[in-house]
């Protein structure tokens, strides 16, 4: 039985990104509470896996094929949600990275990645939190909307300076949100991973540099996409019922200590 105490049982949620890797986990960790699960995704494909996979496990679950740095594709993904299941009682913007960008110190940086890194991170998450939250307002719903950030956005980020830039901009944005939205009830927090292990990072890293990133955190081992989930899913319910305005670091304590944040490998060489 679903405990009460987290209450998302019935409640609609949109996670963007919700193909692979966090927004995957979370989606699956959302529908084990009995939530229904919007799963967006700008490659189809993927959205319709893992509503299927939550369908599968008994779950309710729809796709939404959506590029989340368009304007009208998000208004139309917020339309059919609404049509499908009457309302939006969470959005979780987690679609965010900085794509193919070549990482770069300030004196080489091509533009390119500014911009990429600003839409993917900063711009989603202002088009579909406006369109959550005036789906909410518009019929009395007191939800809760929960960004994905980085700890990229807390410290220096070196040769990643447009995606740390722009994380930085959704931590500080939530605060904003926050105090916009809570007189209508809505709650707005952050979380903020170090870096993850996603399929992404397996194939991308190699194992001598994940464990070299491990061993900098406190808790000696990565940052799993379920970990993420689980704060999410904490930011999202009733448990931090009285919480807003918040970024929640979810970092194996990486950000209490004087450790500087695991590079990517194609990052790291700068750093010397
Ligand atoms: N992976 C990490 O190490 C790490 C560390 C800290 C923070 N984060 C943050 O966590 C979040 C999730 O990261 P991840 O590594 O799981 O994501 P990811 O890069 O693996 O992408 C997740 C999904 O987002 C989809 N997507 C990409 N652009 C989209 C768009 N414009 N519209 C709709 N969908 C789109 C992709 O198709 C993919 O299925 C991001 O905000 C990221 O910045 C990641």
């Amino acid at each position: 039985m679903a405990s009460s105490i987290i209450g998302l049982e019935g409640k609609v949620v949109v996670i963007t990104g919700a193909g692979q890797g966090v927004g995957r986990s979370a989606a699956r960790t959302f529908a084990q509470e009995g939530a229904k699960v919007v799963a967006v995704d700008v490659d189809g494909a993927l959205a319709e896996e893992a509503a299927r996979e939550i369908q599968a496990a008994g779950g309710e679950a729809m796709a939404v094929a959506t590029d989340v740095t368009k304007a009208d594709e998000v208004e139309a993904l917020a339309a059919a949600v609404l049509e499908r299941f009457g309302a939006i009682d969470v959005g979780v913007n987690n679609v965010g990275n900085f794509g193919r960008s070549t990482p770069a110190t300030i004196l080489d940086l091509d533009i390119s990645f500014w911009e990429n890194a600003i839409s993917q991170n900063l711009r989603s998450t202002f088009l579909c939190s406006q369109a959550f939250a005036r789906a909410m307002v518009q019929r009395g719903v007191r939800g809760a909307i929960v960004n994905v950030a980085s700890m990229s956005g807390l410290r220096a980020s070196v040769r990643l300076g447009p995606y740390g830039a722009a994380k930085a901009g959704v931590m500080h944005y939530t605060q904003t949100v926050a105090a916009e939205l809570a007189p209508h009830g809505i709650r707005v927090n952050c979380v903020a991973p170090a870096s993850i292990n996603t399929p992404r990072a397996q194939a991308s890293q190699s194992q001598e540099r994940l464990q070299e990133m491990a061993n900098a955190i406190p808790l000696k081992r990565l940052c799993e996409p379920e970990d993420v989930a689980k704060a999410i899913l904490f930011m999202a319910s009733d448990l931090s019922s009285f919480i807003t305005g918040q970024t929640l670091m979810c970092d194996g304590g990486l950000s209490i200590t004087s450790a500087r944040p695991p590079m990517r490998e194609d990052a790291a060489e700068a750093r010397g």
